[in-house]
């Protein structure tokens, strides 16, 4: 059977670009920027972008239209002792989808909630208390909640819908839901910076703090943020880039997909931090008192927000719809890609039918998402994505980099990359490659690690952190027992020295 191929290059793109824009977009980079320099941080921000973020995503784009390969295949195709990253890479992406639903689950009652701005004047007291109805502490799991259950099953029969049709339906998907959100987040912003006091707010985020760029952990942070940002090391460029015809441009894409993240990013900070300037002066608290990042920005911080926002309930009902829309649309191109990763990866190896992978997937992230959709899931959802997101993504980069740049060879993946490219890359995509990424990313990870011995995470009772560990430490176990698996395809382990374009 032949290999599926997006309908046009905007379709690649977008899927790229949709993927890269995701939640974190809205609730991490404004937070990011914010407490590691202001406008300061752009420096690292784009010197990261520029010397890793570009290059590892040009390579994942290589590898993945090279070889015409998923993750697992690809490193395959490089080296018979890798392929287990590659499942790394999938099975971890594939975790992250059971609780990146249930915090869709979580936007979709939050469109409902919006109507009439449910949250009054106590957003906190309503998300912890009336929504999650939290419990004390990640041994206490309680019962399930409902509405977010029903929101969860919402969100994977969308996720198979978008994806039912492979690359067919994925780019009818993306062309409304990669625009969408972006035009909301420019009307959130006007909105925004009319409001009184949005300058203070945006000072916070722009007024640079040089002194920062002295502290190795800004720069940490920057490399960080681009990493998770460009969604590299969960397979998911890799499989967008397969379904290119061989032949097809890379350079020129990765820069577009690169660039319009960021663009996403900067446009929600300013968002973000305009709606903070205003509501700060509305309390009549310093805004510092008001920021925050990741979940209590979505749910707690920015309805409160809302509910300051002058013209009464009708205007703040559309806003708040605008926001959880814009939210949703965001993150549901990133919730679906790593399926398709994940989805990839099964069909290269095991030849599964799609549609039945599909079901079974989307019933199985189902079932383990309940976990999150209990009265305790918050706390195990943060605890899982501390391990998947942060450890997981920068083990795997580290192993991946080292494949590509060294094993493979960076020189041969550039000559590719030049040979079907407008733009030529020079022999500074090698050392990033074998040496900027691998050597940055170690280094981030020993900082974590090394934070993580002074500070567990989150202060959560240690058997809880423990759970978190095994779960991280049980996926590269799959992960070769899944390489170990004989493929039922033949050609599957044929190892490929060069990128070559004869069987076209
Ligand atoms: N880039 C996404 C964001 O900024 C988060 C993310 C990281 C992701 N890795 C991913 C999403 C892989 C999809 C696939 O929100």
């Amino acid at each position: 059977m032949a290999r599926q191929k997006w309908g046009s290059r905007w379709a690649f793109v977008l899927a790229a670009i949709g993927s890269a824009a995701g939640l974190g977009n809205a609730w991490r980079f404004p937070y990011m920027a914010y407490s590691n320099g202001g406008g300061a941080f752009y420096i690292p921000y784009f010197v990261a972008l520029f010397i890793a973020g570009i290059p590892i995503l040009m390579a994942e784009f290589g590898v993945g239209q090279g070889f015409q390969a998923s993750a697992p295949k690809a490193m395959r195709k490089i080296s018979k002792g890798a392929e287990f990253i590659g499942w790394w890479a999938v099975i971890t992406g594939a975790i992250i989808t059971f609780y990146y639903n249930v915090i869709m689950a979580w936007i979709f009652n939050y469109l409902y909630h919006s109507l009439g701005v449910a949250w009054k004047n106590d957003p906190k007291g309503f998300f912890f208390g009336d929504f999650l109805k939290l419990t004390d502490g990640p041994g206490q799991l309680g019962g399930l909640r409902w509405p977010i259950v029903i929101g969860l099953f919402i969100a994977w029969l969308w996720v198979y819908l978008i994806l039912r049709k492979g690359t067919e339906s994925v780019g009818k998907t993306v062309m409304w839901t990669v625009p969408l959100p972006i035009i909301l987040l420019l009307i959130l912003g006007i909105r925004g910076i009319t409001l009184p006091g949005a300058a203070t707010g945006l000072n916070f985020l722009f007024e640079p703090n040089f002194a920062k760029l002295a502290d190795p952990r800004v720069w940490a942070n920057a490399f960080g943020q681009i990493f998770f940002s460009l969604s590299v090391a969960f397979g998911v460029m890799i499989a967008y880039g397969s379904y290119n015809d061989k032949k097809n441009d890379i350079a020129n894409n990765t820069i577009i997909t690169a660039l319009g993240n960021s663009a996403t990013s900067f446009l929600a900070g300013i968002a973000v931090f305009s709606v903070l300037g205003y509501m700060a002066q509305q309390t009549n608290v310093p805004v510092d008192e008001v920021v925050s990042g990741g979940v209590g920005l979505a749910f707690v911080v920015y309805p409160q927000a809302i509910s300051l926002i002058p013209g009464g309930p009708i205007v703040q009902s559309i806003i708040g719809l605008a926001f959880f829309v814009m939210l949703l649309t965001l993150g549901i191109d990133s919730a679906f890609s790593l399926v398709e990763a994940a989805e990839a990866a099964a069909g290269d190896k095991f030849k599964i039918n799609m549609k039945s992978f599909l079901i079974g997937f989307s019933i199985v992230g189902f079932i383990f998402g309940l976990i999150f959709a209990t009265q305790g899931g918050l706390y195990w959802l943060d605890i899982i994505d501390h391990f998947m997101g942060t450890y997981a993504l920068l083990v795997v980069g580290i192993l991946e980099s080292i494949v590509i740049g060294w094993i493979f060879g960076a020189k041969k993946l550039r000559d590719y990359i030049n040979s079907v490219s407008e733009i030529k890359i020079g022999s500074w995509f090698d050392i990033s490659l074998k040496y900027v990424i691998p050597i940055v990313l170690i280094f981030i990870l020993a900082l974590n690690i090394a934070d993580e011995i002074k500070n567990p995470y989150g202060g959560y009772p240690g058997w809880s952190l423990a759970i978190g560990f095994l779960v991280f430490i049980l996926v590269p176990i799959l992960a070769v027992i899944f390489a170990k698996i004989p493929s039922k395809d033949e050609k599957y382990d044929v190892v490929e020295k060069e990128i070559t374009f004869e069987e076209e």
